[in-house]
């Protein structure tokens, strides 16, 4: 306790100016703390909007480079891409995660040639190439974890190759950093780095990203059910993301997430805390697009509102986002610095 008692202490006063405000200021937003998740879908020439995502397209590969060029020109550190896989391309074992020349690979080889000081994080799970879109293989009706790791450390031996720097596991199967270490590893790929969705609940805040992929159609189809709850978390758990993130980092994670973001800080206060590793939070698309509804209805500031959904996460603990707003957030604090 270091605070006078009113009348000799007064917060206030702190808060009088904006020069004590600035001063005085705890946390603070910047550019290097954005990763920007980005959808590419197949064909050429198309920007298509996501309906349920005002303001987010995926994009075709020849546009790519030109979707990307402001995210570089700002500064902003890393993007994670999302492919949008075609039905055709979809089946029961997600078999074309595995092709060298899937909708992934081929955006990872153009934007590093492209722009070669980006970080590009891949995501890995089966979802974008399942028919039935769950993240893992179906064996008599349950998701099964063994022969989806099988699945898992091939798909992300082949996203390395291509030039993804980051494996970001989002499936939630036991074991799979482990394994899929191992078989970076094995493929000489030694300085692949693992951001491993480590505490991944299954929330209905993913709703607007499956519209984004197609998923949520084949989900819905689904005989074994169409959520996904028996391998993400449940939202009424706090101890056992602790456990989590504990098993994903002995087992080589070098970063990890939180996920969704906004319901879930107290997990992300509680594993920056306890862990002292860097700790990453996603702002999934339900947030984002809860934030434009209610911003295109006339409810909220667009600017403040996304500003301080970002900050709270540096408050939380996190050392980055990722957030649909990334581009949009770095244009204003790159123009606040200039
Ligand atoms: C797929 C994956 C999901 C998201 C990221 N990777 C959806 C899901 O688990 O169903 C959600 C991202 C978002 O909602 O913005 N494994």
């Amino acid at each position: 306790m270091r605070a006078a008692p009113y009348p000799a202490g007064r917060p206030r006063r702190l808060r009088r100016d904006g020069w004590t405000r600035r001063l005085v200021a705890e946390h603070r937003l910047c550019v290097d703390d954005l990763i920007w998740p980005i959808f590419v879908i197949e064909g050429s020439g198309l920007s298509v909007p996501v309906a349920a995502m005002p303001g987010v397209d995926r994009v075709t590969l020849d546009r790519l480079e030109g979707h990307v060029a402001e995210a570089a020109r700002l500064g902003i550190p890393a993007v994670a891409l999302f492919p949008a896989t075609p039905a055709e391309k979809k089946d029961s074992e997600g078999t074309e995660a595995l092709n060298p020349d899937n909708l992934i690979c081929s955006a990872a080889r153009l934007l590093k040639r492209a722009y070669p000081g980006i970080g590009l994080i891949g995501d890995v799970a089966l979802d974008p190439y399942t028919e039935h879109g769950h993240d893992g293989v179906i064996r008599d009706g349950y998701v099964h974890n063994d022969d989806t790791l099988a699945v898992l450390t091939r798909q992300s031996v082949n996203q390395a190759q291509a030039g993804i720097d980051v494996i970001a596991p989002s499936d939630m199967m036991d074991g799979r950093v482990g394994a899929i270490r191992a078989a970076l590893d094995a493929a000489g790929l030694i300085d692949t780095r693992i951001m491993s969705y480590a505490a991944k609940y299954a929330s209905a805040f993913y709703g607007p990203f499956r519209d984004a992929l197609g998923s949520a159609k084949s989900l819905q189809s689904q005989q074994g059910g169409g959520d996904k709850t028996t391998y993400q978390m449940d939202p009424a758990n706090s101890d056992e993301a602790m456990r989590e993130v504990e098993a994903d980092l002995r087992e080589g994670a070098d970063m990890v997430m939180v996920k969704p973001g906004m319901p879930y800080l107290d997990i992300v206060r509680r594993v920056s805390e306890r862990f002292e590793v860097p700790t990453f939070a996603y702002q999934v698309s339900g947030e984002y697009s809860m934030i434009v509804a209610a911003v295109e209805r006339g409810w909220m500031e667009r600017e403040r509102a996304m500003l301080e959904s970002l900050l709270g996460f540096k408050r939380a603990g996190a050392a980055g986002v990722l957030s649909y707003f990334a581009v949009e957030a770095a244009r204003r604090l790159q123009g606040a610095a200039a």
